[in-house]
């Protein structure tokens, strides 16, 4: 059976287009829908060129109340019915209430390699700590912020001409290379550690 793949996103959504431009041909998985918690994010403009199915859900009307706007999310993947959720840049956390009933089917792509630099402005504090090396991790989510099994890694050196700028575009191709590989194989049942 063709597993059904949910991308969360909410920029430009560089990584969900890898997903999506990897699912085809005889990967196990296809793409049914693009979420975001903004309307404005180019990947939203993109899935629908692709025609592939949209869902925005504004965290910003809910406030505080992450439950409410997590039953709301969770309404609008329940018209697609995935079984698989990749987050591609998505920044709104997520609390357990939500990651729990999907915990194993759900994949994340963070700019550093974890544990190290859990969180945002992860290129600036590799070079500010005088890293020989940075890179991108996926790995399966856990209630825990930029945690959980992680499916694989990418590492590139930190050269001394290193700006958190240039670093992350030379992370960002990695990246590109290993959230599609991971998916492929994690799709077809694969969670052994891949590293690129
Ligand atoms: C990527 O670098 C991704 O690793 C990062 O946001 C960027 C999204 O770019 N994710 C996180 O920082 C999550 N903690 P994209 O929209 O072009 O894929």
């Amino acid at each position: 059976m063709t597993k059904r793949v949910a991308i969360f996103v909410s920029g430009g959504g560089s990584n969900m287009r890898a997903l999506v431009a990897d699912m085809v041909g005889d990967h196990a998985a296809r793409p049914v829908v693009v979420v975001s918690n903004n309307a404005g994010a180019g990947g939203i403009a993109w899935a629908e060129a692709q025609g592939i199915a949209t869902e925005v859900v504004d965290h910003r009307p809910y406030g505080e109340d992450r439950a409410a706007f997590e039953a709301a999310l969770d309404a609008a993947l329940a018209r697609h019915a995935p079984d698989i959720i990749c987050l591609a840049g998505f920044m709104r956390v997520l609390t357990a209430g939500f990651v729990s009933p999907w915990a194993g089917r759900m994949l994340n792509i963070h700019p550093s390699l974890l544990p190290q630099y859990r969180g945002l402005h992860t290129h600036r504090r590799a070079i500010e700590a005088g890293d020989a090396t940075h890179g991108c991790t996926v790995h399966l989510v856990t209630p825990e912020l930029d945690d959980g099994p992680v499916l694989g890694q990418a590492t590139v050196p930190i050269l001394p001409e290193d700006t958190a700028d240039t670093l992350s575009a030379r992370v960002l191709e990695q990246e590109h290379r290993l959230y599609p590989a991971v998916l492929r194989r994690f799709a077809a049942g694969n969670t052994q550690r891949l590293d690129l």
